[in-house]
C-alpha cells in the first residue's frame, strides 16, 4: 500500500540530505570514456551490452555517433554519445513478430543486470540533448528512457517526447516523464530546449518518486509522487519511435515514414544508491 503523498514528502525531505559533490555509492555507470570509439560499443565492455535492441544486420557501432556536443554536468573524463535510428532500426526482429509493423527502435542495454538497481532507494541520472542534424519527427511518440518490467508488461517510469499516441499532447516539443503506464500519470514535463543538455535525476524509492531536473546543477522539481515501480526489469536509454495512426497494438498497425535519420545525444547515465540519503546534484 502506498503511503500518502504528504507522508512520503516529509519522509524524503528529512531523510535525504542532497549532496553537491558526487560522493554516493554507484549502482551502475553508463558513462563511456572520452576516448571510446563507436566501434568500442561492438566489443565486450563493462558498460553497455553489444547485443541489444536494434535492427537486424546492424551493430551498435553503426548506430552510435560521437557528436561534438560538449559534456553533461555529470561527465568528466567521459563523453556523451548519440543513439540514432534509421529505416533499418526495426525491432522486434521479423522472426519475433507475427506480422505488421514494429516500432523503430535502438537502445543500448546496460550490461549490469539489474535486480539491485530496482530495489531499495536509488537515484537514476541521465542527461540528454537534441541533435539539430538528426531531428525527431514530433508527429510521432518517442520513448527515450524507460524502465521496462521483467515480464515486459509495463514501463514503471518512462521519458517521452513528441505526440503521445492516443493522447492529447498540447506541445509535442516537450520532455514528458510518465509514471507507470498502467496509470498513465504525467509526473513532470519541460520544454525540450535545443542546444543544451537536460539533466535528470529521478529518485526511485520503489514506492515513490521524486524528480530532480535542471540545467545546472540539479534542483528539486516535484514532491515525492506515489508511483508503482514494482516488477523490476531493465533500464533502457535510446530512441523508440512509435508509429502514428495506430489503433492500439503498435507492433501490428500504424504508419512509419521512410527515409529517417534521427538521433538523441545521451550523457551522464548512472545510478546511485540513495538509501542513505545521498543524491548527487553535480559532479
Ligand atoms: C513526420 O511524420 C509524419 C507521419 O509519419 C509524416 O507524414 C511527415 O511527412 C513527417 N514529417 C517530416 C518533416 O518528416
Amino acid at each position: 500500500m502506498a503511503p500518502s503523498r504528504s507522508a512520503l514528502f516529509s519522509l524524503l525531505l528529512s531523510a535525504l540530505p542532497l549532496v553537491s559533490a558526487q560522493e554516493c555509492t554507484l549502482q551502475f555507470d553508463g558513462r563511456t570514456p572520452d576516448d571510446f570509439a563507436a566501434a568500442d560499443f561492438d566489443a565486450n565492455n563493462n558498460i553497455f551490452s553489444p547485443d541489444n535492441v536494434f535492427g537486424q544486420g546492424l551493430s551498435f557501432g553503426q548506430l552510435i555517433k560521437l557528436p561534438n556536443a560538449g559534456l553533461s554536468i555529470f561527465d568528466d573524463g567521459t563523453a556523451p554519445f548519440e543513439v540514432t535510428i534509421s529505416d533499418d532500426s526495426i525491432f522486434p526482429l521479423p522472426r519475433q513478430r507475427a506480422n505488421g509493423l514494429p516500432p523503430r527502435r535502438a537502445h543500448p542495454g546496460l550490461q549490469l543486470r539489474h535486480r539491485p538497481s530496482t530495489t531499495g532507494v536509488k537515484t537514476l541520472h541521465f542527461s540528454l540533448m537534441k541533435d539539430a542534424a538528426r531531428p525527431l519527427n514530433l508527429s510521432h511518440e518517442y520513448q527515450l528512457v524507460f524502465l521496462e518490467s521483467n515480464d515486459f508488461s509495463t514501463n514503471q517510469v518512462v521519458l517521452k517526447t513528441g505526440t503521445i499516441l492516443g493522447g492529447n499532447t498540447a506541445d509535442p516539443d516537450t520532455l514528458q516523464l510518465f509514471g507507470n503506464v498502467n496509470q498513465g500519470n504525467l509526473l513532470f514535463s519541460t520544454a525540450f530546449t535545443a542546444g543544451v543538455f537536460h539533466n535528470f535525476g529521478v529518485l526511485l524509492d520503489f514506492n515513490a518518486l521524486l524528480l530532480l531536473h535542471r540545467l545546472r546543477p540539479l534542483e528539486e522539481q516535484t514532491d515525492a509522487i506515489a508511483n508503482d515501480v514494482s516488477g523490476q526489469g531493465q533500464f533502457h536509454f535510446g530512441v523508440l519511435k512509435k508509429p502514428t495512426d495506430s489503433a492500439g497494438d503498435i507492433t501490428k498497425d500504424g504508419f512509419q515514414e521512410a527515409g529517417i535519420d534521427e538521433g538523441i545525444i545521451f550523457g551522464g547515465i548512472f545510478q546511485e544508491d540513495s538509501s542513505d540519503g545521498c543524491i548527487s546534484l553535480s559532479l
